[in-house]
């Protein structure tokens, strides 16, 4: 006989629910291992297509296809129980009208069973995010810096430096509420700009370099457990050092097997 793993995942409704009430924690994942510690501490699991730079070694997120999110977000929907589990929909798989954004993200609540998507963009985005939450698909939004257009925006450069940045900043958070987000991530954002949208906005915001004036965090997981080391951007703390810890294993394996350590008489099999 089987037994059935009780799943009481979050809901959008508690995310919600946490604003103004507790902070709202967020962490990356691409494998079932990892979304499986972060459970235990997490109320939101995002699987960013981050992926493309921290997994595949890509220069950006762009190369990331719907394929490779779905592979990875189906990991990560079986290595957890608790937390909910949100997908980025990649570059060009929502841009071209809402009936492709549905058509794709219908795709990955199907093939994963995660819970929401994640989309980049503004007020040029809320009719697409309207189309999807009108049709049963939530929605976590994306502003600020916006990774996928990092070609547009001139590079990965900080949002909201002057005035007229910060009011359509301001638009944009309001038009993705307006559009049924269940919250959204500001990214990349200087911090009384991202004050004022988590004041007008009834939604929770999650900060990703926008200061702790957000309702909530998130950050890429390889980044604050120190394995991804190309880059650290200077909004993220190191908790960790997973990276010398796995060079220091793999260099004790190699020297053992050199030396003829490494397999013991404990290790011999039959
Ligand atoms: O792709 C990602 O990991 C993200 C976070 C940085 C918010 O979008």
């Amino acid at each position: 006989m089987s037994a059935i793993r009780p799943v009481k995942r979050r809901t959008i409704r508690d995310i919600r629910a946490a604003k103004g009430k507790a902070p709202v924690v967020c962490l990356t994942a691409h494998s079932a291992p990892v979304a499986a510690v972060l459970d235990r501490h997490c109320d939101l699991i995002l699987v960013g297509d981050s992926l493309g730079m921290v997994v595949y070694g890509f220069q950006s997120t762009l190369p990331v296809t719907l394929d490779m999110m779905i592979a990875h977000a189906g990991a990560v929907v079986r290595g957890s129980t608790r937390a909910l589990v949100v997908v980025d929909m990649p570059f060009a798989t929502y841009h071209e009208s809402p009936e492709q954004a549905f058509r794709n993200a219908a795709r990955v609540m199907v093939e994963t069973g995660a819970q929401a998507v994640k989309l980049e963009g503004g007020v040029e985005m809320a009719p697409t995010i309207r189309f999807l939450t009108e049709r049963g698909i939530p929605v976590m939004g994306h502003i600020g810096l916006l990774p996928q257009s990092v070609n547009a925006q001139g590079g990965f450069r900080t949002q909201g430096r002057d005035a007229e940045a910060a009011r359509r900043l301001v638009e944009d958070a309001r038009a993705v509420e307006a559009a049924g987000a269940f919250c959204m991530v500001i990214e990349g954002t200087v911090e009384t700009v991202a004050r004022d949208i988590t004041e007008v906005v009834a939604i929770p915001t999650i900060g990703i370099g926008a200061s702790v004036a957000c309702d909530g965090q998130v950050l890429v997981t390889d980044d604050l457990i120190g394995l991804f080391a190309d880059f650290t951007p200077k909004f993220v703390r190191r908790y960790g050092e997973v990276g010398k810890a796995i060079e220091e294993a793999v260099a004790a394996y190699a020297s053992d097997v050199r030396e003829r350590r490494f397999p013991g008489p404990e290790h011999v099999v039959g």
